[in-house]
């Protein structure tokens, strides 16, 4: 059978199946975004409770919760035994409240900023234009800076994904050769702060937009990092970069079209000292241009900036070359991101 024959003849032989589980895919996600915002996992993160209890704790309405639970249990978040619901191993390791590794804060992340922006996906689609939320005040954290309680809570959300990935870069970089590195547009220092933590001898610096200054010093203060974690305030384009052993360029590459790639780059190189590491890390597209949720994540930043997108690893590779680097391996990291790491030649 080939693809242009008569639909119909077609429709005989295939199995709508997987267009209706696509069609319905966000309806998922919507039910784990509730499910955290309304606490559910809290709930029951000391053991079996009945619907009932579950309701009273959350108030999930009771002729909601039935249908809502069990749903819950089929998408692999809850266990229900005898009627009694318990938070799967999933659910308890990652989303019950006040635990180390917490991401609940991270899915309500992705609830408050993807849905609704997803939503003018077809607008976008038409226009070339991003429907970011608040596309007046630009930049990435938005309005988000004019309500505190709304900054904290983003802010959270976005460490639980940097703990993770600090943990996974200071293990993965070999950090002996070094004693500095600058996380570049490093927000609110906390992935400057898990690198510095795991490895005592390093020096590091957060480089970010100066507005961005006083939430850094909000949340190191609470550290005990003394003065091994430093807030450097500027513009990447413009100011100068700190001199350092390593930088690490975290989610900032896909903010910016190629131009600006390569100039960071270039900038970066000549920051960092002889004998330094680069270290890129991005949701980047496979080179094949294949992996839907790479492509998801690229069209996302479509979505929310004017010129951002996921980029290809090899693409990565020929402008940190154009910079002057070498190497330019490419590992994947968190089976989300892909992480690049390259080099400085030592001098001579
Ligand atoms: C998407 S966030 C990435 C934060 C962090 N690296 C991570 O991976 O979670 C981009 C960061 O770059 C900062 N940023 C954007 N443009 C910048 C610029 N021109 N100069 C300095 N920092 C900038 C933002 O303030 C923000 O903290």
């Amino acid at each position: 059978m080939t693809t242009t024959e008569d639909p119909t003849t077609t429709a005989a032989a295939v199995d709508p199946g997987p267009l209706i589980k696509l069609t319905i895919a966000d309806c998922a996600a919507k039910v784990l975004h509730s499910a955290v915002t309304l606490g559910v996992f809290a709930a029951l993160a000391e053991g079996p409770r009945d619907a009932a209890h579950v309701s009273r704790r959350t108030g999930i309405h009771s002729r909601m919760a039935p249908d809502f639970l069990d749903a819950l249990a089929g998408l692999g978040l809850l266990e229900r035994t005898d009627g009694r619901y318990r938070n799967s191993l999933l659910a308890q390791a990652y989303l019950v409240p006040d635990s180390t590794s917490y991401l609940g804060g991270f899915v309500e992340l992705t609830n408050e900023t993807l849905y609704g922006t997803w939503g003018r996906l077809t607008e976008a689609l038409r226009t070339g234009e991003p429907q970011h939320l608040d596309p007046d005040k630009g930049g990435f954290v938005g309005d988000r800076h004019q309500d505190p309680a709304k900054m904290k809570r983003f802010l959270a959300g976005l460490d639980a994904y940097s703990d993770r990935m600090g943990a996974e870069l200071a293990r993965r970089v070999d950090w002996r050769r070094h004693t500095s590195f600058t996380d570049l547009g490093g927000a609110r220092g906390n992935l400057a702060a898990v690198l510095a933590q795991a490895h005592p001898h390093l020096r590091a610096t957060c480089f970010d937009l100066e507005r961005t200054r006083p939430l850094f010093t909000e949340h190191i203060s609470g550290l005990a990092l003394g003065d091994r974690v430093a807030f450097v305030g500027g513009d990447f384009f413009a100011d100068e970069l700190p001199q350092s052993d390593v930088f690490v360029l975290g989610h900032i590459l896909h903010g910016f079209d190629t131009e600006r790639r390569r100039t960071l780059l270039r900038r970066v190189f000549d920051a960092l000292n002889p004998g330094g590491t680069v270290v890129v890390y991005d949701r980047m597209i496979d080179d094949d241009r294949s992996d839907p949720e790479r492509l998801l994540s690229s069209l996302h930043m479509r979505l929310v900036s004017p010129d951002g997108s996921e980029y290809r690893v090899a693409d990565c590779r020929d402008w940190l070359r154009e910079a002057g680097f070498t190497d330019g391996a490419a590992e994947p990291l968190l089976g989300t991101h892909t992480l690049v790491t390259a080099h400085k030649e030592a001098a001579a």
